[in-house]
């Protein structure tokens, strides 16, 4: 089905996920997709949603902010993407309402992802996403970081699989909408149950799950396990998204075939490459992909991010925005001695007139 598209990634190694090793585009591509399912369903409680795109954005905590989705959606304009992780006990006390807030200015498909340890503050939470228009909920079983696990909250529900359950059940009852889980593999390779704990959700509540084929204790090591994901998507009858180490169309392609799962999330591989949806998108319906942008096109998007980021978030809009154009300024000639140069600008002048003074050697056009 798929001709050897490691050796293709190899062939055409770049610097950075989904980058092409110069400042040149990539010409346009067509890859084999897996027969082309349509749309996918998600069954909810009185409200069922349609996925006409089987590529996910994942939620990113400190990256998929709404101007970075809207960059996503330029290329993927049909695909799901989600807020950034929303604490459920912090909503109720009011603090982070803007990102449930502002679901009304988001231009397609949302999903809220929520976190915590208690089921009545994340039905509380799920009903308030809802209201605001959220296309479904999520909830974050798969969170390494120590503080939301220690509490119980995030990859702490791994290691209680009754309050995981109980959650999961709190939150289908509050909404009609469809409610989701986004999970790994297990806390840790001894205690793994991938599939015993996936076939909970399901039986909880949970209308679709995106398994990253990761432990907790792995965090980001190694190699994401697609054949454990295919596993648990033998044993599941809802959707399964698969998660993990696809950075590329032809991963995406491979890793569909490898688990069978009815669709993949990409992650780290968007950061500085919001096309990656949208080419992956491509390449899942058989239609050309649209080619990666070039350096003159990149340093373009670096700025309208940096003008966005500053007109939202005011100072600190740049901070956000260096993490950001560092990602985005790489894989072309004098790109590290750009990012040298950002992440020591000090103000928006400074930064804008070092990217336009790049920009001046390419040529800019936005893609
Ligand atoms: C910076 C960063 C922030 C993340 N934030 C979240 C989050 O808020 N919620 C979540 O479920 N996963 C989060 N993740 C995990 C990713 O969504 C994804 O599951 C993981 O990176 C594996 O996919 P990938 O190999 O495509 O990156 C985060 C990962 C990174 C690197």
């Amino acid at each position: 089905m798929i001709a050897s598209p490691h050796a293709a990634s190899r062939s055409r190694a770049s610097p950075v996920a989904g980058q092409p090793p110069s400042g040149s585009p990539a010409p346009m591509e067509k890859l084999s997709p897996p027969v082309w399912p349509g749309s996918l369903r998600l069954a909810g409680n009185g409200l069922d949603r349609q996925l006409p795109c089987r590529v996910l954005q994942s939620p990113l905590a400190g990256v998929s902010d709404r101007i970075f989705r809207n960059l996503v959606r330029r290329w993927a304009p049909e695909a799901l993407l989600f807020t950034e992780m929303v604490n459920a006990t912090s909503l109720e006390l009011g603090h982070g309402r803007g990102k449930v807030e502002e679901l009304a200015l988001e231009a397609g498909p949302i999903g809220v992802q929520l976190f915590d340890h208690r089921p009545e503050a994340m039905a509380e939470a799920a009903r308030r996403a809802e209201a605001s228009g959220a296309f479904l909920i999520d909830i974050n079983m798969g969170c390494p970081v120590r503080k939301i696990a220690r509490k119980g909250g995030g990859s702490g529900l791994l290691r209680d699989p009754e309050l995981a359950m109980r959650i999961v059940a709190a939150v289908a009852g509050a909404v009609r909408i469809p409610v989701t889980v986004k999970t790994r593999l297990g806390w840790c390779d001894s205690s793994a149950d991938p599939v015993g704990f996936a076939l909970s959700l399901q039986n909880a509540g949970a209308r679709a799950l995106t398994l990253h084929g990761r432990t907790r204790e792995q965090g980001f090591q190694g190699q994401a396990d697609w054949a454990a994901i295919a596993l648990v998507k033998r044993a599941l009858t809802i959707p399964l998204i698969a998660n993990g180490d696809v950075r590329s169309p032809e991963e995406a392609l491979r890793c569909l075939a490898l688990t069978g799962a009815d669709g993949v999330m990409v992650g780290r591989g968007t950061m500085g490459a919001p096309w990656l949806v949208g080419r992956i998108d491509a390449a899942l319906r058989g239609l050309p992909v649209p080619p990666i942008p070039d350096a003159g096109q990149r340093l373009a998007l670096a700025a309208e991010q940096l003008e966005a980021l500053l007109e939202a978030r005011g100072e600190k809009g740049l901070l956000i925005a260096r993490k950001h154009l560092g990602w985005t300024c790489q894989g072309f000639a004098g790109a590290a001695e750009l990012r040298h140069g950002l992440m020591r600008a000090g103000t928006p002048e400074a930064t804008r007139e070092l990217l336009a003074r790049a920009a001046d050697g390419f040529g800019s056009s936005r893609p």
